[in-house]
């Protein structure tokens, strides 16, 4: 398949399904030993989610020639640790939701036990995926480095205790946009990156625009998050709608209003286009993809 030559619409669902089966690869079995946790791990990341990091990831990799092989694992590594921090962030310790990707959340249609399990085993697998299959060993190591600071304390983990301790709390622009930063910016901006990685060198301007392109992709998302979640209906999102506001959450939306947002998001399309102005045509797909991160209606 000329997959270069897809319309951005084709190659997602192309990217998406080639996401899906690599996905069911890298999972153990349900009918492994223990089938409840197994089943429950499945159950939390097949069949469902857009596959935003990993669109990421197979963008960058295509403009940097990157190997098919690392990049689907590096792909499936990013949307584990994704998954995890969904099931992890629904829990009633966290944003107490019931609804995710049109079901029922992992600690309701099982237990919070093993929604815990099951954010710990993915985060494992994660890394099991990244460390097997064929490679240069000092490629995979700073790989390995990149997703680990992006999922921790400097990065998602991070994001997600500052999103806990700031409810009912008049955030800053500057403390807000730190916060989104690292709870979600962190694992999109390192997705960008773990293709680029998973490819050729960069020169240093290279990596400078690249950087500067997922971390303005990166906020954008997080910005049309909070966006949605005053505005969509749950059946579009497939998680609870107005959930921000119910909870006290400084947001985008809370502390910039609705229309500063929208037009916030687009700025951080803007500055993410201009930042591929240097790799031309080339970076077409990463241009589509932050078009998308900042259309999309769910
Ligand atoms: C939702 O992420 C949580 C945030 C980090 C804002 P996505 O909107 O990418 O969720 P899925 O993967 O499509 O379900
Ligand atoms: C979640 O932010 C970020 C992570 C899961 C790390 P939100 O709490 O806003 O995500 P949703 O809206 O529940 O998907
Ligand atoms: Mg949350
Ligand atoms: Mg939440
Ligand atoms: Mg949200």
């Amino acid at each position: 398949m000329n997959v270069a030559g897809l319309a951005f619409a084709d190659w997602m669902k192309h990217v998406q399904s080639t996401m899906e089966d690599a996905l069911s690869s890298f999972l153990p079995a349900a009918a492994e030993v223990p089938e409840r946790l197994h089943e429950a791990m499945r159950y939390a990341v097949l069949d469902g989610g857009k596959r935003v990091r990993p669109l990421l990831v197979f963008a960058a990799g295509d403009l940097f020639d990157a190997d098919a092989d690392l990049l689907a694992r590096a792909a499936a590594a990013v949307e584990m640790i994704h998954a995890y921090s969904l099931v992890h962030d629904d829990m009633p310790c966290m944003d107490d939701d019931a609804l995710r990707r049109g079901k029922p959340t992992v600690h309701v249609r099982y237990d919070e036990a093993t929604a815990l399990l099951v954010g710990d085993a993915l985060q494992s697998q994660a890394f099991i995926i990244l460390s097997e299959g064929a490679g240069d060993a000092a490629r995979r190591l700073a790989m390995f480095r990149l997703l680990a600071r992006a999922s921790g304390s400097a990065g998602m983990c991070g994001g997600q205790a500052i999103d806990l301790a700031s409810i009912g709390k008049a955030l800053s622009l500057a403390e807000l946009e730190r916060m989104h930063q690292l709870k979600t910016g962190a694992l999109l901006h390192a997705s960008v990156l773990l293709g680029a990685l998973a490819g050729k060198s960069l020169t240093p301007a290279e990596s400078a625009a690249l950087d500067t392109y997922a971390r303005a992709t990166g906020l954008a998302f997080q910005v049309v998050d909070d966006v949605l979640d005053a505005t969509a209906d749950s059946a579009t999102l497939g998680k609870t709608a107005g959930k921000d506001a119910a909870d006290n959450k400084p947001t985008y939306v809370s502390i910039l209003g609705l229309e500063e947002s929208k037009a916030l998001a687009e700025t951080l399309r803007n500055d993410a286009h201009r930042a591929l102005v240097p790799f031309g045509e080339k970076a077409r797909r990463l241009r589509e993809i932050a078009d998308l991160i900042v259309q999309r209606k769910a």
